[in-house]
């Protein structure tokens, strides 16, 4: 593979116009495939960029009944309903307050006993929707996407399961009552499964994040930098806010 040179970088002045600039691009890839399948991501950055979907979605001007989501990992094992688990996000952040119907709601099953074949199952369902649309990332301060920590293996994964490494069991354990109550396991979509959405738009905040930012876009592509593979997508958009595009 050759490098596509085709990221295009937007640069915002803060989170708040990164998440509506975000917001934007991807209620208008939905008004353009209002029936396609588009992946979600959770985390703390896209927080703002999902109200602002919201508050469009209530001005009519993004629809999201015809809409399949999926989302790119979860914790396992873990509850629904567990305040933590990325399917209790995803319906308190965006899916509770918009048109979406909870049928077409894709997240890994954190309360399967089977999680091998629940990634499977997740990775035929991505292929049998055609493929999606557009896929939300975060970016990680170790360069990961999804729960695809830096490896020395390679990129060639569908959507698995991993073990968390102990930086993000450590990166996460504010969020749960004790370190003993963050699971040990992720299902991620794979590397593979996200280089195959046709559009990413990823979205990047802050200072903290500014090294792995140009890392990532300047750097070589190695598996060790996850995020560094998608120099080689042809259709990637990020939008940054003026600090975590402070090293570039
Ligand atoms: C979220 C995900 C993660 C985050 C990343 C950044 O579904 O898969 O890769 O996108 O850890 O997290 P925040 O936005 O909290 O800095």
């Amino acid at each position: 593979m050759t490098k596509t040179n085709s990221m295009n970088v937007i640069i915002t002045k803060d989170y708040d116009e990164m998440s509506l600039r975000a917001a934007q691009i991807m209620a208008d890839a939905i008004n353009e495939t209002p029936n396609g399948c588009f992946g979600f991501a959770t985390g703390s950055t896209p927080v703002g960029m999902y109200k602002a979907l919201i508050d469009m979605h209530l001005a009519g001007k993004v629809d999201f009944s015809g809409l399949t989501t999926f989302n790119l990992d979860e914790y396992y094992p873990i509850q629904k309903d567990n305040d933590q688990s990325y399917d209790f996000f995803m319906r308190d952040n965006l899916f509770n307050h918009v048109n979406l119907d909870k049928s077409r709601m894709n997240i890994p099953n954190g309360e399967t006993d089977d999680p091998v074949a629940c990634c499977r199952a997740y990775e035929q369902a991505i292929e049998a929707c055609g493929g999606i649309e557009m896929q939300l990332l975060g970016l990680g301060l170790n360069g990961h996407i999804g729960f695809n920590e830096p490896t020395a293996e390679g990129f060639s994964r569908a959507t698995n399961l991993v073990d968390l490494t102990d930086s993000t069991i450590q990166a996460n354990k504010r969020f749960f009552e004790t370190e003993a109550d963050v699971p040990k396991k992720a299902m991620t979509m794979g590397i593979k499964t996200i280089m195959h959405a046709k559009k990413v738009l990823m979205i990047v905040s802050g200072a903290s994040k500014a090294e792995i930012v140009n890392t990532l876009i300047n750097g070589p592509i190695t598996p060790l930098v996850p995020a560094s593979v998608l120099q080689l997508h042809h259709d990637v958009t990020i939008v940054l806010d003026k600090d975590a595009a402070s090293a570039l």
